[in-house]
């Protein structure tokens, strides 16, 4: 992707950064906000001129159309420092584009690709210092688009406003985490909307999740919405299950969001000559592979958790242990990706993007 060179982001600049306000080692995940944001609205059919403004509130009209119908989207992305002080994305053309896929089935105007790029380097660049250092240590990047318009009739707004907000971070999940694989309720239907990064998907998460938190689970697995026998995504994350030295993971489609995560560890698997398949998975093929023992790992994989890998998995009441090993594909492609992503590696695929 080339840099577009442009001058048609205006800047207003905060006076006193709080960045040393900042306890930068004890970051809680998306807590923290940079000095700065991106703010562009669509009005009268088009996008009106971006600008860079000091982070602060908002103020929207209380019958505005995103609180009553949910007209939301958003992306995940990071931005991270390397050893020389350079700063990557990785991978921006993959979130721009899911994006506007996303926003196409929200029925809310596609952002320019061009632009959103800019948009991304110039307020990266702007609050270059807010980016930590440190292998595990980045800068999450949360571009969103919300419907606006005033009224509370139930159709496609009119106005809707672009932001983005950066806020510093590290790990997302610490450790390994213990999932619930999820048989009465549902994430994604065919012809519904699991593969857009729309606000609702994650809300609708919100209630069963916290059935499985007072199980002792983090996350849950879920399964296919007509029969709960396939298994699909957890909460943020993609999954991958190894079975011998097999890593398979649910192809996308309507239910399953296409991560950029997910799609760079197959790419990287083939460099490393490690097997993969893209096929359905059922609940029954993983109780039979753990109980033979060729079930070696299942971990997932998302912008903010990266590589996470389950320790135990919970179906039924019963709940079922992972073998325990120092040697896992986990590991392995939480290097091979941070090695990218923080200059350390040699970028095969052209996936970094530098801000400056
Ligand atoms: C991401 O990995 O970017 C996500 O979407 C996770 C977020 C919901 C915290």
């Amino acid at each position: 992707m080339q840099p577009i060179v442009s001058d048609s982001i205006s800047i207003t600049k905060i006076q006193t950064s709080k960045r040393s306000k900042v306890d930068f080692d004890n970051l809680v995940f998306g807590q923290v906000f940079t000095d700065h944001m991106f703010e562009c609205d669509f009005v009268d059919g088009q996008w009106q001129a971006p600008k860079i403004v000091p982070y602060g509130p908002i103020s929207l009209d209380p019958s505005a159309k995103v609180f009553h119908y949910g007209q939301a989207i958003f992306e995940g992305m990071k931005a991270f420092r390397d050893d020389k002080d350079k700063i990557w994305l990785f991978r921006p053309d993959q979130n721009i584009q899911r994006f506007n896929k996303s926003a196409l089935r929200m029925s809310i105007p596609e952002f320019p690709e061009a632009l959103f790029l800019e948009a991304l380097s110039a307020l990266v660049r702007l609050d270059a210092a807010w980016v930590p250092k440190g292998i595990g240590s980045s800068l999450y990047i949360r571009p969103f688009a919300i419907a606006t318009e005033e009224g509370v009739s139930a159709s496609p707004s009119k106005k809707y406003k672009f932001m983005i907000l950066l806020s510093p971070a590290q790990s997302y999940y610490s450790g390994k985490v213990r999932v619930q694989i999820m048989e009465k309720y549902s994430r994604a239907a065919n012809g519904g909307v699991g593969y857009a990064k729309t606000a609702g998907n994650y809300a609708a998460q919100f209630y069963p999740t916290a059935l499985a938190n007072q199980e002792g689970f983090q996350q849950v697995i879920w399964t296919d919405a007509d029969k709960h026998e396939f298994l699909e995504e957890a909460g943020t994350m993609n999954l991958f299950f190894r079975i011998n030295d097999t890593l398979i993971t649910a192809p996308t489609g309507d239910r399953i969001l296409d991560g950029v995560t997910r799609k760079s560890i197959l790419t990287l698997a083939i460099d490393h000559h490690i097997a993969t398949e893209e096929r359905p998975i059922t609940v029954t093929e993983l109780l039979v592979a753990q109980q033979e023992g060729s079930l070696k790992e299942i971990f997932g994989a998302g912008t903010a958790a990266i590589v996470s890998p389950v320790y135990e998995f919970g179906f039924q009441g019963k709940v079922y242990a992972l073998p325990e090993s120092e040697d896992t594909f986990a590991l392995k492609f939480k290097k091979y990706l941070n090695d990218i992503q923080y200059n350390l590696a040699p970028d095969l695929h052209q996936w970094r993007y530098e801000v400056k």
